[in-house]
């Protein structure tokens, strides 16, 4: 698939913030999404609280809504988990998984990201598998070895009889130095980790690999998105801070306007 068939994907993750009152920002974000019909996916992924709430919101204006995580069971004794299907039930049609705060907060290994991506697919999601090294490991020169071990650990094999991976799998790449600190890695070290997951991508699921969303992550603004988001292999952002308003992550998906 050639690089201008993907249409890209504008994520906003708000991890763990938001209230109900979070819908009005929401809401100015739902009235711009028809402005992006057919060049760029734009997504929201609230608590899990607000899922529901924002997904009947926005149905049918071209916002679309995701979870941030999910538990790899279908249902069961599991405190305060949530299952895939349970987030595709309350509206989601995405879910983040092996994000870095989740692999550092709670020890989540490869293999468990994996399971995760799997109850994602399992439940009718696309995945979003997260990816990225940390500073030492970028000073180290070790950042395509641990990528491309990420990769091989957390990304699940393509069952032939569900979606293609172009539709129901996106990797993002979010160096763990750039998140949230207002650092972002230079164009030309964006292009080669890019580049080197797409090879690792379509090593792995053939000409698909090729179509699957491949998004920068850590620290995008809307000062910064024309120069991160037109590098080659870049097919959107996902955005932490600078999603929670709607100005910003707007101003961000301008750049496929
Ligand atoms: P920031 O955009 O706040 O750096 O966060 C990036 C991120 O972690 C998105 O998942």
């Amino acid at each position: 698939m050639a690089a201008a068939q993907i249409r890209p994907l504008v994520a906003g993750n708000w991890k763990m913030n938001g209230l109900s009152a979070s819908l009005a920002e929401f809401g100015a974000m739902k009235a711009s999404a028809a402005e992006f019909a057919g060049k760029a996916d734009l997504m929201i992924c609230p608590p899990a609280i607000l899922i529901a709430l924002f997904a009947a919101t926005a149905k049918g204006s071209g916002l679309i809504v995701g979870g941030q995580d999910c538990h790899a069971k279908v249902s069961g004794a599991h405190t305060g988990d949530i299952s895939a299907e349970m987030l595709a039930d309350a509206g989601a049609v995405a879910v983040i998984v092996g994000h870095s705060e989740r692999r550092t907060d709670h020890n989540e290994t490869d293999a468990a990201v994996k399971a995760k991506a799997l109850a994602a697919w399992r439940a009718g999601l696309t995945a979003i598998v997260c990816v990225g090294e940390q500073l030492s490991q970028r000073e180290a020169g070790a950042t395509l070895k641990v990528v491309g071990g990420q990769l091989d650990g957390s990304l699940p094999d393509a069952d032939k009889s569900s979606d293609p991976v172009s539709a129901n799998l996106v990797v993002a790449y979010e160096p763990v130095w750039a998140i949230g600190t207002g650092l972002t890695p230079t164009p030309a070290d964006v292009a080669q980790v890019h580049a080197f997951i797409r090879g690792k991508l379509t090593e792995r699921y053939g000409d698909a690999g090729a179509g699957v969303r491949i998004l920068y992550g850590g620290s995008v603004k809307p000062s910064n998105a024309g120069e991160l988001l037109t590098i080659p292999d870049v097919n959107g952002a996902l955005i932490g801070g600078a999603s929670l308003k709607a100005a910003d992550f707007l101003g961000i998906a301008a750049v496929y306007r």
